[in-house]
Parts: structure tokens; sequence; C-alpha cells
């Protein structure tokens, strides 16, 4: 167990300036080991108005920077990344408890997405339409359509990828001319802190970005309600991401939110490698993924052996610390392991039939696999975020469909067969952002679109997406004389 040796009392970065705040308090930050990582600022109101200014002042004279000047400082902040990796990673993993060789990879990818930023934001171009085209009348006009920076963008990260669900926001509003104020999750917000120190020491411009710490339901209502925001990009709970969407008034709102992502494996399926990702997909990082896989829908006919293969897969998984390079973890603390625990005993209570145990200590859930699930069971429906993964047998596709889109959520889904024409047909039904065939559902790689429907998102991310959406046209009309 990590024993606490000096606990920093992080600032917050404010016009170039790292910063105690005025309110003298401090949030600790309690790691999932429950010892105390370090604790950072409650900034006040005024703190966040200062920063706010300061990111608009700072944007009037990035947006006049060339995209290569902008792209160097990208390269050089991914190099800073990569050259600070051990003590970021050292950081994710005591602060949300990923183990390390998972949070040395989210530094790793961190930095390549955000080097594939600064090549992607050059090549985005502007337009040239010419007035005729539509209407010969016209046939004196000729547009110029540029894309321009919105202006100030709130980046709002979740507690799960505290480095690299910060910077596909960050990086994309920066190479697209935008600067940012950037809110991190609580518990998360010191491997965010570390995350721009890497970024003020390769040379940021002053104001550029700025840190806003303080907790979400204290502030929260306060920044995204900000007159200088001009775009909120948040990624994170679907409850969060609507009482957000309610409150902003003419500006863009992009929300990456939660899923409940299902695995619909039909008879025909390699269930040996199926069973293999299925594994994978619902229990790296114990869960805690958007894109975990969250229930598996598999045909009747081929449901005993696909469990068989799942309970000897989950057989083969470390549980313990993440200084121990555990595959499954603690969870982030012990109102979600409380939470885990309550649609475990719902799904017992009516009927479930555990495959493994159902081991609990403090905030470590051991995975835990339950047979013959319902769709009378909260398992079935909500996000558990957490290493539990509930078998519903289905007598059909046409039934895996239903039982699939009757989610409020829409993030990702698998398919599983052998038959690629009927998983395109299936996915074509399914109410999702993406679908994935014969594979585990996620994210990446970083570059392809990346969208939840219904409660699991608005807009589009991916990196030419997100910087797409952090981006506005503006159109020049020129007018020839006859
Ligand atoms: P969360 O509780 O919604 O918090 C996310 C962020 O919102 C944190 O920075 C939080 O700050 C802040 N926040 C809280 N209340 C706020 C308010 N009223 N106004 C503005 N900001 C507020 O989510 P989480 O527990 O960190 O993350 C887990 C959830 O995120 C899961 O549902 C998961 O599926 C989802 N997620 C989705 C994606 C995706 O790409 N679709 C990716 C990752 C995670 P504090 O920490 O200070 O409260
Ligand atoms: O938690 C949400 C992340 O966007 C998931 O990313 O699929 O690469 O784990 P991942």
């Amino acid at each position: 167990m990590l024993q606490s040796k000096t606990v920093v009392d992080y600032r917050f970065l404010l016009n170039g300036e790292w910063r105690k705040s005025i309110s003298e308090h401090s949030i600790s930050v309690i790691g999932t080991n429950k010892q105390t990582v370090g604790s950072v600022q409650a900034m006040t109101k005024e703190e966040i108005d200062e920063a706010a200014n300061a990111a608009k002042a700072a944007q009037k004279l990035w947006e006049q920077q060339s995209l290569d000047e902008r792209a160097t400082l990208l390269y050089a902040w991914a190099d800073e990344l990569v050259a600070r990796k051990e003590d970021i990673a050292t950081t994710i993993m005591h602060e949300v408890g990923k183990n390390y060789a998972d949070a040395e990879k989210e530094v790793v990818r961190t930095a390549s997405f955000i080097k594939y930023t600064a090549e992607e934001g050059k090549r985005v171009h502007s337009d040239l339409l010419h007035g005729g085209s539509f209407d010969q009348a016209a046939a004196n006009k000729v547009a110029m359509v540029n894309r321009v920076p919105i202006g100030v963008v709130l980046a709002i990260s979740p507690f799960n990828y505290p480095v690299n669900l910060a910077a596909s926001k960050i990086a994309p509003a920066l190479i697209a001319g935008n600067s940012v104020l950037f809110k991190p999750a609580t518990q998360g917000s010191i491997s965010g802190i570390k995350m721009i120190e890497a970024l003020d020491a390769v040379g940021a411009p002053a104001g550029l970005v700025n840190t806003i710490t303080g907790r979400g339901a204290e502030i929260g209502d306060y920044i995204v309600t900000h007159p200088i925001v001009n775009l909120v990009n948040f990624t994170g709970g679907s409850k969060t991401g609507l009482a957000i969407s309610q409150k902003t008034a003419m500006i863009p709102v992009v929300l990456e939110l939660g899923g409940k992502d299902p695995a619909i494996v039909l008879a025909d399926a390699q269930l040996e490698k199926t069973a293999r990702d299925i594994v994978s997909g619902a229990f790296s990082y114990s869960g805690q993924r958007c894109t975990a896989i969250k229930r598996v829908l598999v045909a009747d006919e081929v449901a005993d052996k696909l469990v068989s293969l799942i309970q000897d897969e989950i057989s083969q998984l470390s549980v313990g610390s993440p200084e121990e390079n555990a595959f499954v973890t603690p969870l982030i603390n012990e109102q979600a392991a409380d939470f885990v625990q309550s649609l475990i005993d719902d799904a017992l209570a009516k009927g479930a039939a555990l495959v493994t145990r159902n081991k609990r200590e403090g905030n470590l859930i051991y995975p835990t696999l339950l047979d013959h699930a319902t769709t009378e069971m909260e398992l079935a429906w909500e996000e558990p975020f957490g290493p539990v993964l509930p078998i519903i047998r289905v007598g059909s596709e046409e039934e895996a469909i239903a039982i699939a889109n009757d989610s409020e959520y829409g993030l990702q889904a698998s398919v599983f067969t052998s038959n690629i024409e009927k998983a395109i047909q299936i996915g074509n039904k399914l109410e999702t952002g993406s679908v994935q065939i014969n594979g585990r559902t996620e994210r990446g790689p970083d570059h392809l679109p990346f969208l939840g429907v219904k409660k699991s998102g608005l807009g589009v991310q991916g990196i030419r997406h997100s910087i797409l959406s952090m981006t506005r046209e503006k159109v020049t009309v020129l007018n020839f004389s006859e």
C-alpha cells in the first residue's frame, strides 16, 4: 500500500502563474487505496472570472499564430508528457486506481493523440463556393468559407481517463485556435494538473490554458453558464451531461456520456475469441470505461458454452492493487462499489445465477458473472461502472436487437458472428454511435469518429471531428461587379 510521503497542495494555473486560492480552502484528493494523494485548490468565483478573462485575452493572440506555430507547441507538449510519463502514470495509479501498465499506456496514448491532432489540424482546409452553382443570377458571388475558432472552450473531464480524456479536448481546441478553461474531475485533478505542468513547461503562452479546480457540485453551474465560455466540451455521467445541456444557453455543447454497451453473440460466433474479447471488454480497468461491455445477449443454444468460456477467462484475471499491476483493482470510491453491489444484490434477489464468487473487500469488487439475467433486473439497464457482467439469454436475433435498443443509452455495441453480412444487418438496426463486429467495444484508435446517441452523448469526437466541433464556419462573400 502507498504510504503518503509529503502531501503536496497543488496550485491552479491562471494566466501563466501557479497560484493558491484566496479561498484558503484546499480539497484533499483521496486515492482508491484511501491514502491522500495531495490536495487541490477550491477556487473562488472571482478567480474563475479572472481565468476566463485571461483565456479570452490569450485566445485573441493565439488565433493569430500560424498552424505550424500551434502545432509546434503541441509536439513539444507530447514529448514532454512522454518524458514525464513515469511520474504522471504513478499519479494516475495512486489517484484513480488504474494499474501502472495501463496508466503508462494512457500517457503514451495521449502523447500520440496530441501529435496526430497537430498533424490533422494542418489538414483542415477552407472551401470556396461559387454563387452561380446554385442560382445563375448569383454568378457574380464567390463565398470563402473559412473555419475559425469558437473562442474559449470549457473542457470538463471525468475521473477514469484523467489525462487522455482531458487532452482529447484540449489539444483539438488549441490546434483550432481556441483557448481553454480546464476543469478536471476532482479525483483525477492531480494527474490533470501534472499534464498541464508539462504544457506550461514547454512554453504555452500565459492564459492559453487555465486550470479550474473545485468540486463540480459547487462550481459546475457557475462555469458552464459563464458568459465568457463559448463552448462546453464535457465527458462524464449522463445525469451530469444532461443537467449541463439544460443550463447552457446559445452555445454549442459536446457531450460524451455513459453507456450500456451490449455484446450480441450469435450461435455461429467463434466462441473462444468471443469470450476473450468480452472479458477484456467488460473487466479491464474494473469495468470503469464508458465503452465497457456491460451486458451479453447470447443465443440460447450456445449460452452454456459461452458462459463456461467466460468463466474460465475470468478465473485467470488478477485481482488486487494497481501497484501490483492487477487487472481488476479497487473502484474509484466506496460509494461506487456500494452501487455495483446493489445491482448484483438486486439481480440475485430476482433469480440471477452467480457463476463466479461475489467477493468484496471495501471498494474492491472481484469480477462477478451473473447468468440467467432478465430484463426485470436493474443490471439489465443500469450502467454499473464496475466489474460485473450479466448474461441475458435470447431466443432470436430480433429479441437481442430489441433488448439492445430498449436501453436509454446508445454508445457502442459488439456483434459476434461468422456471418459478416448478418452482422452488418444487425449493426444497421442497433441504436448506437458505433458497432464493433467481432471485437470488443472501445473508443480507439483515437482518430475514428466516436459518438453516442440517446443519453450517451451529443456531437462527435475523434481527432478530426473534435477539431471541427471546436471551430465554426465563417463565410465571406465576394460580390463581383457585373
Ligand atoms: P461525473 O460525476 O459526471 O463527473 C464528470 C465531470 O463533471 C467531473 O469533472 C466533475 O467534477 C464534473 N461535474 C460534476 N458535477 C458538475 C456540474 N454540476 N456541472 C459541471 N461539471 C460537473 O462523471 P465521472 O464519475 O467522473 O465519470 C464516469 C462517467 O463518465 C460514466 O458514466 C462514464 O460512462 C462516463 N464517461 C463517458 C465517456 C464517453 O466518452 N462517452 C468517457 C469516459 C467516461 P467533480 O469531480 O469535481 O465532481
Ligand atoms: O471511458 C471512456 C473512454 O473513452 C473509453 O476509452 O475504449 O479506449 O477504454 P477506451
